[in-house]
């Protein structure tokens, strides 16, 4: 007998995770989001597609050899060996993690010189597909060959955003690139913004502090401007010494501080995801 259809399975959806601008916790996000969706019973595999590395140090893990990064999936030779760590299987199942580090740089390089180079990628998860419900990519910092590579990949993006005048102007410049890009690689089909997700908040009065009430007025504004553009934003993250010390354990939030409020952003997101 054939299942009805709302017992098939979802189809695998594949997250990149992107910023154009350093440290806007686009690696925070990936982590708390995988727990999240673990804890809804998703199997969640964590690409680290930055040459940084902060994935291996975000998911408590030890450094990999090159053989175990992301760039051993993007050689010819690949043949569906995934090198997949478990993240805090001890804790929780259902995350596995393939690491980034150095040699993606070179990844990067020498992917400009390949054929098919931008959809690589696409191609190895197509060639080989991962049984995981859902693949998150941790993408680097600025706009570079990684994040083509990963926006070739994915059916959603993720964007996150600290409330700062030139990372607002970037993420800006972020959406100009991704609808460019998706139009030029000709991606069907093409990966939706699933929304935007903004990250570390201090208070009111710290910002006029530290950033002037022009700033502040930039970031409330924002939501009109997005809604317009019919991108979503999430409830805002705020700064918060757990977040960075649960990072810096090698744990998720969720792990960390079960009781923290930004776990819920993260659950919030993770439903998205699921639903999206
Ligand atoms: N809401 C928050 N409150 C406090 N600290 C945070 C918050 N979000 C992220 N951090 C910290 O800020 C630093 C940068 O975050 P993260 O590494 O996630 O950013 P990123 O966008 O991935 O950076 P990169 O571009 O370097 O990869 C980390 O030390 C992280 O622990
Ligand atoms: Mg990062």
């Amino acid at each position: 007998m054939i299942g009805r259809s709302d017992e098939l399975p979802m189809p695998q959806k594949r997250i990149a995770i992107q910023s154009n601008s350093g440290g806007v916790g686009k690696t925070t996000l990936a982590v708390n989001l995988a727990y999240q969706l673990a804890r809804k019973k998703q199997t969640v595999a964590l690409f680290g597609c930055d040459p940084n590395g902060s994935l291996t140090l975000f998911c408590g893990l030890d450094d990999p050899v090159p053989d175990q990064t992301v760039d051993y999936i993007l050689r010819p030779e690949f043949a569906g060996d995934y090198p997949l760590f478990s993240a805090w299987g001890d804790r929780i199942s259902g995350i596995d993690a393939c690491l980034g580090g150095l040699i993606l740089s070179e990844t990067a390089q020498r992917l400009t010189m390949t054929k098919r180079g931008e959809y690589l990628l696409a191609d190895k998860l197509e060639d080989y597909p991962l049984p995981h419900d859902i693949i998150i990519f941790d993408c680097p910092g600025t706009i570079e060959q990684l994040h083509t590579v990963t926006l070739a990949a994915s059916t959603h993006i993720l964007i996150t955003l600290k409330p700062e005048d030139k990372d607002i102007d970037a993420v800006a410049k972020l959406i100009d690139w991704i609808y460019r890009t998706r139009q030029e690689l000709r991606l069907k089909p093409a990966p939706d913004i699933l929304g935007i997700v903004p990250n570390g908040f201090k208070d009111r009065a710290m910002h006029r502090d530290n950033l002037g009430l022009s700033n502040i007025a930039d970031i409330e504004t924002l939501p009109d401007i997005m809604r317009t553009m019919g991108i979503s934003m999430f409830p805002k993250i705020n700064d918060s010494a757990h977040i960075a010390n649960a990072a810096a354990a090698g744990l998720p939030l969720g792990l960390f501080r079960p009781g923290e409020p930004a776990n819920r952003i993260y659950a919030e997101i993770a439903d998205a995801v699921i639903g999206g």
